[in-house]
């Protein structure tokens, strides 16, 4: 079964497609503007980048020499490696329960992401007053029922297309949607800094103002690095275990990393201007991105109107799409461990998942509606799982990892990974860095950010 798995990205493109695929998706979207709203701006995005190419990027090269070494599933991977040791089988644990735990609550982001894809055509807001518009969001997610029935389909088509182990369907779908979206992307970006009050956005994210930054603000900043390129889920110890040795993971690493930045870059241009021209608050959360696009797509419905329905349906349906590569990489993590532990088939498999993961998603997304008076710390369910899987269940796994690989296993194993045995000059020059990064910063990065987190 394995091997069948690991046969599926034989080609180089496509495992860097399959990484982006995966790295690219809502965390870049709708996560990323709201985070940087809520903690203050340009300074954070500069934390950021910086955590993005200190500590986050070596947490990457370490899961793809993990995956690559070992050939395995992220649930295997470091008994693996480890000569069948105990305590790297409970990572494994961790490996396959995390991504679960975000597949449930991304899929009601899915929904959502859904839901404005048909109500740009079905009921078009693009054709409402743009503060309309814009305030359409509260009642949509606090209806119970449409935010349900659109995370129920949109985690129902995942499920099917892991069941199916159809890669190259969807492969196929986002060669063509993620270009459509980053073309989109900068539609917008060229009409959104065009409104009225727009210059208030772009300064508030490109002029620092280093006041606005709290302890808090490096826990969310590595917190979003980690979740934008995938870490501490197993997928891309599982995406790493189908390289081929022949090919660079240095190139892989930082392919994956600078588009995922670069997308998170433009969606925040896209989006801040907008949110400045519409008056909305930039802390306002979760909603951000379903705020403020409608408010530029009606806005321009009022210099060309069959065009920019059309281009704001297109601007969801990719959103969805890219929502599903990742959410897809998330549970085929789960489907593949049932797959090989229990024997099930990927049919069965893919039914558990759904049902788990349907459960738990139900809550977080009825947590806007009827169960918005249970707080978790101040924050609704969503909000409570979105904290724990992002700033604490991922950092505890990429911080095993990054332990795994600076002590666990031989310094020349992961040097002759890294450099294909010595035959790759750069990765041999850089390897020493690399692995400094790997054994101390990033370790104690997130030591220290995490200690911090909970003492302040
Ligand atoms: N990186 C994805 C995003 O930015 C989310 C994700 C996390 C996907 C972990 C898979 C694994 O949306």
């Amino acid at each position: 079964m394995a091997k069948q798995n690991r046969e599926a990205f034989g080609s180089r493109i496509g495992v860097i497609l399959a990484m982006a695929g995966s790295a690219i998706g809502l965390g870049n979207l709708w996560r990323f503007p709201y985070v940087t709203g809520q903690n203050g701006g340009a300074a954070f995005v500069l934390i950021y980048i910086a955590s993005t190419l200190l500590v986050a990027l070596p947490v990457f090269m370490a899961e793809v020499i993990i995956g690559r070494r070992s050939r395995s599933n992220a649930s295997h991977a470091m008994e693996k490696l480890s000569g069948n040791k105990k305590f790297w089988k409970f990572s494994g644990a961790l490996a396959v329960f995390i991504p679960l735990f975000i597949a449930s609550y991304y899929s009601v982001i899915g929904g959502w992401s859904m839901g404005y894809t048909i109500m740009s055509v079905a009921e078009p807001f693009v054709k409402m007053a743009p503060d309309k518009a814009s305030n359409l969001f509260a009642p949509f997610v606090s209806n119970p029922w449409m935010p349900l029935a659109m995370h129920l389909v949109f985690l129902g088509l995942c499920c099917a297309i892991v069941s199916g182990g159809v890669k190259s369907g969807i492969e196929k779908f986002s060669k063509f949607t993620l270009p459509a979206l980053f073309v989109l992307i900068l539609i917008i970006i060229a009409y959104s800094i065009t409104l009225p009050g727009a210059r208030e956005g772009i300064e508030y994210l490109i002029e620092p103002s280093f006041s606005d930054i709290t302890p808090k603000s490096f826990v969310y900043a590595l917190g979003q690095s980690f979740y934008s390129l995938s870490l501490g889920m197993g997928t891309i110890i599982t995406y790493g275990s189908y390289i081929k040795k022949e090919d660079n993971l240095l190139t892989e690493g930082i392919g994956t990393a600078v588009s995922d930045l670069v997308f998170a870059i433009l969606a925040g241009l896209a989006i801040m201007p907008a949110v400045f021209a519409a008056g909305i608050e930039p802390s306002s959360g979760p909603g951000l991105i379903f705020e403020s696009i409608p408010f530029v797509f009606c806005k321009m419905g009022a210099d060309i109107p069959v065009i920019s329905s059309v281009m704001s349906f297109i601007f969801f349906f990719a959103v969805v799409i890219a929502a599903m590569t990742s959410c897809i990489s998330l549970i085929e993590v789960g489907v593949g461990w049932l797959v090989e532990k229990y024997n099930l088939s990927r049919k069965k498999a893919s039914k558990c998942i759904f049902a788990l993961c349907a459960v738990l998603g139900s809550l977080c997304s009825l947590s806007f509606g009827p169960l918005s008076n249970i707080s978790i710390e101040g924050e609704n369910i969503f909000g409570a799982f979105d904290y724990v899987a992002s700033n604490i269940l991922l950092m505890v796994l990429a911080f095993i990892t990054v332990i795994f690989v600076g002590f666990a296993l031989k310094k020349e194993d992961v040097r002759d990974e890294f450099t294909n045995n010595g035959t790759l000059k750069l990765n041999s020059l850089i390897f020493n860095t690399l692995y400094f990064l790997i054994k101390w910063v990033a370790p104690l990065a997130v030591l220290l950010i995490f200690i911090t987190n909970f003492v302040l």
